[in-house]
């Protein structure tokens, strides 16, 4: 029987270049369309009560999802809502773009396949935390609804999702390092840098730059792992996505990938720089708990 490598024709680990011409034109590119759409809405607030249902109702399982919620007895009295709009003016528009953008998304990592203890399940809570996270932090702390940042957080791992797909079983033997060599790969940055040559986080810029996204969102995607390479003004984002990722990890939403001593560090210098204390980042993840402990009990977690 051939092996995955030979089915994928994969002879060597591709080039980031190979990876990006794979996975950019794939099934992972509706992503790139759902996620212009939505920062189209947030861009042109005139136009959006309009796009914003137009684009629920061509999309049968996405208004099936918008009704459910609408009428969900955890927003109290029974209601009887049977329209997208009356769903959108009830649960507002955040909720709604939300709720199509983590749908959507969602899709890509409905996989049982587990290496280690990496599974696209446990990728994809460890994505909804970090997006949860980044969108109460900007709420909280920078007065910002934080419409753009929820969508850089639920897709700043994005890169791993085509890494997993595209690279055959070379995947595995980056998370092989990962798990069994963790004093020489302590993250996984270093063990992609070793076997692949590039990191998730370039790859998901990349990606996300050849869908179109703004750079509000790549710049930040890209710098996730490394916040003092990115721009001044990209830095806010990447900076707060970095300690969403490292909080949700280190407290057990995420990869299975120990936290590393320098990103303690980097966790302090992040937090100076845009002047938040450790208590926030203490409110901030218990909010995320909360929520997400909610969307599992609703059964919405996963749907
Ligand atoms: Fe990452
Ligand atoms: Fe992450």
């Amino acid at each position: 029987m051939p092996s995955e490598i030979e089915r994928r024709n994969l002879k060597r680990v591709p080039t980031a270049d190979e990876l990006i011409s794979k996975a950019a034109y794939s099934e992972l590119a509706s992503i790139g369309v759902v996620v212009n759409k939505i920062v189209e809405t947030v861009r042109n607030p005139h136009s959006s009560a309009t796009q914003l249902k137009e684009m629920i109702e061509i999309d049968p399982p996405l208004s099936a999802k918008v009704l459910r919620r609408a009428n969900s007895a955890f927003y109290g009295i029974k209601r009887n809502i049977t329209s997208i709009r009356e769903a959108i003016v009830f649960l507002g528009f955040n909720t709604v773009r939300e709720i199509a953008l983590n749908l959507k998304v969602l899709k890509f990592f409905e996989d049982n396949k587990a290496y280690y203890s990496y599974s696209r399940k446990n990728m994809w809570v460890h994505s909804l935390a970090v997006a949860l996270f980044c969108k109460f932090l900007y709420r909280r702390e920078f007065r910002d609804p934080g419409d753009y940042i929820y969508s850089a957080g639920l897709l700043h791992d994005i890169g791993i999702i085509a890494e997993e797909q595209f690279t055959g079983e070379y995947f595995q033997v980056m998370l092989k390092k990962l798990n069994e060599e963790q004093a020489q790969y302590p993250t996984i940055v270093l063990a992609e840098k070793a076997v692949f040559g590039f990191t998730h986080a370039d790859i998901g810029r990349r990606l996300t730059s050849v869908w179109n996204i703004p750079d509000d969102l790549t710049k930040a995607i890209g710098s996730h792992h490394e916040p003092f390479t990115c721009d001044p003004a990209h830095y806010r984002h990447a900076a707060s996505i970095f300690i969403a990722d490292y909080t949700c990890r280190k407290r057990g939403f995420g990869l299975p990938e120990p936290v590393a001593p320098d990103e303690e560090a980097s966790l302090k210098k992040c937090l100076e720089s845009l002047k938040l204390i450790p208590e926030s980042i203490d409110v901030i993840f218990e909010d995320v708990k909360s929520e997400i402990e909610s969307l599992e009990t609703r059964g919405e977690l996963y749907s």
